[in-house]
């Protein structure tokens, strides 16, 4: 069950934080895992861990906030392995720059563009590098990692990163009805506070989250293994919350 032998799959900031608890669960489905950074180090790092544990994974360095760079690298690595089948879009927050939270009546427009720039354009250059050949071959699973900001309003200071995160998801809604006849599902995650976060930032916010903790790698990986499994074919076009409970719908 949940098998994804002899399938590829390419996990966007999987250097470290939550992208490296997804590619752990999809290369412990058998998916050979591609591990994507802006850090050579990291992506390195990460993947040399999966290979210690016995699991089958390998790099690519790329900035998914270059077109060119995403096409070029995915089209070298599609031709490695006759393909990308699952492709997670998990690089966000504000790309490799500190996440800066401010009211948008105060922010400073010049600002805006990294939060799109990852959060969105991200998205939709891998996805766009990848649906090709996902419709080609009649299979593959995109998988766009969003936040609680995407779907919610908070008086947090993130309305520009919760607008790219809203963006992401309804990017997947509709691409999963324009792809779902070749055997392509297009699904999002919205997760809640993780493990990463700053610890003064966490803590007075863990006794809101019903589950009493922040979520974890784990956490988040398992929700992506269970989509991307063959099983899950059926679903397509939805918004998943990976919250410990803090968004009951
Ligand atoms: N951490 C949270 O509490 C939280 C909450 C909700 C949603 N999310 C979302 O989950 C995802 C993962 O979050 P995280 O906190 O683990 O991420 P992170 O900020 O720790 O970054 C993960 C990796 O992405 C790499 N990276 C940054 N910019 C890149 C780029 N342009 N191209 C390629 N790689 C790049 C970094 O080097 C890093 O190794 C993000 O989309 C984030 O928005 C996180």
């Amino acid at each position: 069950m949940w098998d994804l032998t002899g399938k590829t799959a390419l996990v966007t900031g999987s250097g470290s934080g939550m992208g490296q608890g997804m590619a752990k669960q999809l290369a412990l489905q058998g998916a050979h895992v591609i591990v994507n950074d802006l850090f050579v180090d990291k992506a390195e790092h990460s993947a040399q861990g999966l290979r210690a544990q016995g699991l089958s994974a390998s790099t690519r360095v790329f900035d998914v906030t270059d077109p060119a760079a995403v096409r070029a690298s995915i089209a070298e690595a599609e031709a490695e392995f006759d393909g990308i089948d699952i492709m997670v879009c998990n690089v966000g927050n504000a790309g490799a720059e500190h996440m800066e939270q401010a009211h948008f009546k105060d922010s400073l427009p010049e600002n805006w563009t990294k939060f799109i720039d990852v959060n969105l354009y991200g998205v939709m250059h891998c996805t766009h590098a990848v649906l090709p050949g996902m419709c080609e071959r009649g299979w593959g699973r995109v998988i766009s990692i969003s936040s609680g900001a995407g779907r919610t309003g908070l008086n947090i200071g993130v309305s520009i990163y919760g607008a790219a995160k809203a963006g992401s998801i309804n990017l997947m809604r509709h691409i999963s009805q324009e792809v779902a006849a070749h055997g392509v599902t297009c699904n999002a995650i919205a997760l809640g506070l993780m493990n990463t976060v700053p610890e003064e930032f966490a803590a007075p916010v863990i006794k809101s989250i019903p589950c009493g903790r922040l979520g974890t790698p784990e956490d988040a990986g398992n929700m992506v293994g269970f989509l991307a499994a063959k099983e899950s074919e059926w679903i397509t076009g939805q918004l998943f919350c990976v919250d410990g409970g803090s968004a009951p719908y």
